[in-house]
C-alpha cells in the first residue's frame, strides 16, 4: 500500500459527467489522507493522523492540497513548425480567419507535418507532454489534423500511439482528418473525405487501435454541415465516437448537428445560440470551452455561464496548437476561465477533471478522487486548490502520481 498523508486540503469532484450550476460541486477532506493499492485508491481518510501501517510506503504532502491528475480532453499537441508570424499579424490587426484565407494559417503547418518524418514529430511533442506533466496533467487528448493526406494523417496517428508508449501522460487520440480541405482538393471537400473516409483507412485505424474518436472542423468556408455529418457517422461506423469544432467562428448548425449525431462533446461555442443550446442540453452532449484560444486571438468568449445554467456539463481545455492557441498550460487556461468566462475555481476544477473525464469516456477509472478509480493525483505546492487559480501563470505543481506511481517531482 501506499499512502500519501498530511494533505491539508483534498479537493475532488465526483464522478463526471456532472451539470457546474449545483451547489457543493467539490468535495473537500481536510488534514486527509490517500490509501493507494495496486494503482488505485483503496480509500480516503479526513483528519488522518495514524501511525504508518507496516510494509506500507508513504508520500509526505508536508500540508499541501491535493487535486486529481488534470485532464487536457482538447488538443493539436502534435505538429512541426511555428507560427509566430500570424500571432505578430494578429497583434497588428488581422483577425485569425484572413489569416487562414490568404495562406497561412492550418494549412502551414500541414505543410511542416507533411515533411517531418513519425521520428521527428515524436521528438518534437515529447518536450510538450513533459511540460504539461510538470503543469500537473495526467491524461491529454490529442487530434491529428495537420496530415491532411491519408499517409500523413495516420503518420500522426502512429506518432500519438509512439508518444502514448513512450512517456508517463495517457493519450488518447482523435482522428481530425476533416481539420481543413488540402490545397490539392480545394473546391472538392467531398473529394478530400472520400480519401481519407475509405474504408481501408478507417479499417486500419481500427485494426491498429489508432483513434477512439473522430472530430470535423464544422465551420464557414471549411466543411459545411452535411460534410460533417458524413464524417462523423462514417467513422461511428468503425467505432470511433463522434466530437465536433463547433460554433467557433460562424453559426452554421454545427452543435445542432453535434446534437443531432449524439456527439459526445462539441468544442468550442463562441457562437452558439440559443436554439443550438437547447439542442445539446437534450443530447447530453458535454460543452468543451476553450478560454485559453479565444484570450490568444484576442476575441470573445463562449458563453459558458449561459451553458452552465441551461444545465448542460461543461468541460474546460486548453486548445493547445500551434495557430489559434499556443499555449501548453492547462492551469493557466483554467484561471482564464475564472476571469474571462466567469466560472468560479470550483467548476473550472470539476470541468477540468471530471468532465474532462467524461468527454474521453474515462469517467469510471480518472478524473475524482474516490475509491477504486486509478490514483492519478497532482499534489500542489499550496496550502489550498483556489491558489492554484490565483497565482495565474505559475507552475504551482509539486508532484504528479500517474496509476499509483511518482511521475514528475517538479521540487
Ligand atoms: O481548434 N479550429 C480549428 N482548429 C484549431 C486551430 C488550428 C490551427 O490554427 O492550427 C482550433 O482552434
Ligand atoms: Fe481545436
Amino acid at each position: 500500500m501506499l499512502i500519501i498523508r498530511n494533505i491539508s486540503q483534498l479537493c475532488s469532484g465526483p464522478k463526471g459527467p456532472v451539470r457546474l450550476d449545483k451547489p457543493e460541486l467539490v468535495t473537500r477532506h481536510y488534514h486527509a489522507a490517500i490509501g493507494i493499492d495496486d494503482g488505485k485508491i483503496a480509500w480516503v481518510r479526513d483528519s488522518y493522523d495514524e501511525p504508518i501501517p507496516p510494509g506500507a510506503r508513504v508520500i509526505d504532502a508536508g500540508g499541501r492540497a491535493v487535486i486529481p491528475g488534470l485532464i487536457d480532453c482538447h488538443t493539436h499537441t502534435v505538429f512541426a513548425g511555428t507560427r509566430e508570424n500570424e500571432f505578430v499579424l494578429r497583434a497588428e490587426g488581422r483577425s485569425y480567419s484572413e489569416i487562414a484565407e490568404s495562406g497561412g494559417g492550418i494549412k502551414s503547418t500541414v505543410k511542416a507535418v507533411q515533411q517531418a518524418s513519425l521520428e521527428e514529430l515524436v521528438a518534437i511533442a515529447m518536450p510538450r507532454l513533459h511540460r504539461m506533466l510538470e503543469w500537473g496533467v495526467t491524461t491529454v487528448e490529442v487530434k491529428s489534423g495537420y496530415g491532411l493526406s491519408v499517409e500523413d494523417e495516420l503518420k500522426m496517428l502512429r506518432v500519438i500511439k509512439a508518444l502514448n508508449e513512450a512517456q508517463p501522460i495517457e493519450l488518447i487520440p482523435t482522428y481530425l482528418a476533416a481539420h481543413s480541405i488540402p490545397n490539392e482538393f480545394r473546391g472538392d471537400g467531398d473529394g478530400y473525405l472520400d480519401s481519407v473516409l475509405s474504408d481501408d483507412v478507417l479499417k486500419t485505424i481500427a485494426d491498429e487501435q489508432l483513434a477512439e474518436f473522430a472530430d470535423v472542423f464544422c465551420e464557414r468556408n471549411v466543411f459545411t454541415v452535411e460534410q460533417s455529418r458524413r464524417v462523423l457517422e462514417k467513422c461511428r461506423e468503425f467505432g470511433l465516437a463522434p466530437r465536433i469544432h463547433a460554433d467557433q467562428i460562424a453559426q452554421i448548425g454545427a452543435s445542432k448537428l453535434a446534437a443531432e449525431v449524439g456527439a459526445v462533446s462539441v468544442d468550442h461555442l463562441e457562437e452558439i445560440d440559443e436554439e443550438s443550446l437547447l439542442a445539446i442540453k437534450k443530447s447530453g452532449t458535454i460543452a468543451v470551452l476553450l478560454p485559453a484560444c479565444s484570450f490568444y486571438l484576442g476575441v470573445p468568449q463562449a458563453p459558458a455561464r449561459a451553458i452552465i445554467q441551461a444545465g448542460v456539463p461543461a468541460a474546460v481545455a486548453t486548445d493547445f496548437n500551434p495557430g489559434s492557441c499556443c499555449i501548453e498550460s492547462l492551469p493557466l487556461t483554467m484561471s482564464i476561465a475564472c476571469t474571462q468566462m466567469g466560472m468560479t475555481p470550483e467548476q473550472v476544477l470539476v470541468a477540468s477533471t471530471a468532465n474532462a473525464a467524461a468527454v474521453l469516456k474515462r469517467a469510471d477509472r480518472i478524473g475524482s478522487i474516490e475509491p477504486g478509480m486509478q490514483a492519478d493525483i497532482t499534489i500542489l505546492d499550496l496550502p489550498n486548490v483556489e491558489q492554484m487559480f490565483y497565482f495565474a501563470g505559475r507552475n504551482c505543481t509539486h508532484t504528479v502520481i500517474k496509476a499509483g506511481e511518482v511521475v514528475m517531482r517538479n521540487r
